[in-house]
This record gives C-alpha cells, structure tokens and sequence, in this order.
C-alpha cells in the first residue's frame, strides 16, 4: 500500500504544502510573501500573519493538485524548527488539527534535515541518488554546515558557520550594493556577467571544518563605502564585477571545507542543499571540482534548493517508515538540532 504524506513548511516567509506518495513527487504549493520587500529584511510579525492567511488555501491547492482529498492522507508532517517562532506556530498548529481531525499521525521535521533529504525526492527529472555515507554541504539564509549522511535520519554535522551563514553573506552585501531582499538570486544573475577576479575581498582563517562571513561582508562594505568616496557612480558601475567577485570569494571558501573535509575523510559522494544551492556559480563550480577529483557530485532540482514542504513531506515519508510520530502536545523549536 502506498502511504500519502502531507507536508507544511513555515520556517521563515514561504507558505508551503506538499503531497508526496511514498518517495513520489504529486504536488508542491508555495505562497512567496510581498509584505517584506520594503522593509530589507524578513518581520517576524508580518510573517506569522502572512501565514495564517495563506496556509488554508496552500493546503487546499496542494491536495487538489496531487488529486487527493484530506481523508486520503495517512500522515501529516510539519516543520517543527528552526526558525521563527510566530510562523513555525502556523504550520504546527495547522498541522496539529489536521492530524486530529482526520485522526492520522504528526510528524515533526528539522528543517535543515528536510533540505538534505530532498536529494532523496523521485520525480521525473531526478536521477541519480546518493550513497551512504555522504558528505552534504547545507547552505541557506540561516545555516552553513558540512554534514556527514550517514543514513536518512542519521547525520553528524562537523562543521557549522561561528557568525553568518553563506546566504546572509550574499544578502547582506547584495544589501550594500542596493539590490533587494534576498539579494542571494540577484548576485547570481549580475555574477554571470561580471569579471571575477576584478576586486578581492578578505577570506576567513578559522579551524577545522568551520566557516566565518562575517569577515567577508565588513571587507565588502568598507571597499564599496572607500570607492564611494571617490566615485558616488561606483556600484552603479561596477555591479556585475562586484557581484562576480564576492560570489566567487564565497564560492572560494565553501569549497576550500568542503575539499579538505572530503579528503581528510576519504568520501567520493558529495552534495549539495539549501537555498543557496540554487546559485549557478556554486552549482557550476562544484561540478567542475568533482571531475577533477573523481567524485561523484549531487545537487538538488532547483526547485527544491529553496524552502518547500515537499523537503518536509520526503522526511515525513522516512520518519513514518520508522514509526517515528509526535505526540499531540508537540511545539515548536526557534532554535533545534540534529
Ligand atoms: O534555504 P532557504 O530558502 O531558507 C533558509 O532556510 O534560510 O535559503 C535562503 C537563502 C537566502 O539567503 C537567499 O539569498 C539564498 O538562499 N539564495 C541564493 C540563491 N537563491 C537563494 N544565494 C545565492 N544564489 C542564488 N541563486
Ligand atoms: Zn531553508
């Protein structure tokens, strides 16, 4: 019997409901919310908002296009953190009355495992999986880990960011040069028309398998703040030179970790996940690394790269196989591990 698994995903500003059958794709609804655009920045407040208004209609349009009515599922999977507290309470809530109502198990999910294991979602354009134990480079707006796979629910991280994460590297600099929230995409985009080795900006020395950008951005803002000076046209100008030499730069020192790590540990299958995996630079260079280095490279189908609940409901799908439900009195975690 196939088992039909509805997912909620509210971490941060995207509403989303998915249905996956077994490991099978059906349906993946996402509302993007407009409310932040002017204020540089995801508010938590307006986000919890946004969400009570779009979970009901993302559900309703996620069932429907999976061709299946709420009395069909058999679990329902939700992201339980980390995150924002207000809008994860959306989708734990929904979630929790979902279950109730139509008296089937809940499932909490961590979001950050929930990006890996979307590598595992089978659909008509995703090949090749990987094997275990592989090594996950998991890179988004709030987390920048390298994460050893060991199984579906098993992971060791062992290394983590110790300021900011990849993702507020490129949207706090994308920020400087005057481009909009996130401004990760928007990097990407000028990026490929941009020279890279135009300018440098200053690479981090931290120890083992640990990551640092807070260097980088203060290294950023003074150049641009200097050249200002000189030339209050400099941004405008420069943009896709600065954007292709800051990509490159972090670009530089993702992969630096992700090679020693690699080596040290003697691993061939390498992936990638999180929202700043959907960059074409880091996407393009990764590849290229792996043919150098015989390794055998995976990266998420570009819509998974960014916050879905289809990442949540493939969880769902490994955590039911395993039993693993939560109990009716479960909230959510700002701040969770695994
Ligand atoms: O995984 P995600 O959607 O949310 C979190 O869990 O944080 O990641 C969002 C981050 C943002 O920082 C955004 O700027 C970045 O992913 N991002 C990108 C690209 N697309 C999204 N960064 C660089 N290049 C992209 N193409
Ligand atoms: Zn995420």
């Amino acid at each position: 019997m196939s088992i039909k698994i509805l997912g909620i995903e509210s971490s941060c500003d995207d509403t989303s409901a998915a249905v996956v059958t077994d490991r099978v794709f059906k349906s993946n609804v996402i509302a993007n919310q407009q409310v932040h655009k002017d204020y540089g920045g995801v508010v938590p407040e307006l986000a919890s908002r946004a969400h009570q208004q779009n979970i009901i209609p993302v559900v309703d349009q996620a069932l429907q296009k999976a061709g299946i009515n709420g009395n069909e599922v058999d679990a329902v999977a939700f992201t339980r953190g980390p995150g924002l507290l207000g809008s994860l309470l959306v989708g734990t809530s929904f979630a929790k009355g979902f279950a109730l109502a139509h008296d089937i198990p809940l499932i909490e999910v961590n979001h950050l495992q929930a990006h890996i294991l979307a590598l595992f979602i089978k659909d008509e354009s995703q090949s090749a999986e990987p094997k275990f134990p592989f090594l996950c480079l998991l890179v988004s707006g709030g987390h920048t880990q390298l994460v050893i796979v060991e199984d579906y629910l098993r992971m060791k991280i062992i290394g983590n960011t110790i300021d900011d994460a990849a993702g507020e590297a490129f949207d706090k600099c994308a920020k400087i040069m005057g481009l909009p929230y996130p401004g990760g995409p928007y990097v990407d985009k000028l990026a490929r028309q941009g020279n890279p080795s135009r300018f440098s900006f200053n690479k981090p020395r931290v120890k083992g398998y640990n990551y640092s950008f807070s260097g980088l951005k203060t290294s950023f803002l003074y150049f641009v703040r200097d050249q200002l000076k000189n030339d209050p046209d400099f941004i405008a100008k420069n943009r896709e030179d600065l954007a292709a030499s800051l990509q490159k730069t972090i670009i530089e020192i993702l992969l630096a970790k992700l090679k020693k790590a690699a080596s040290d540990m003697n691993i061939s299958q390498v992936a990638l996940a999180g929202g700043v995996s959907a960059n074409s630079g880091l996407r393009e260079a990764l590849t290229a690394e792996a043919g150098k280095r015989n390794w055998e490279v995976f990266i998420p189908r570009f819509s998974y790269t960014t916050d879905n609940a289809a990442m949540i409901a493939i969880t769902g799908y490994f955590k039911y196989a395993n039993r693993e439900f939560s109990p009716d009195h479960i909230t959510p975690l700002a701040r969770m591990h695994f």
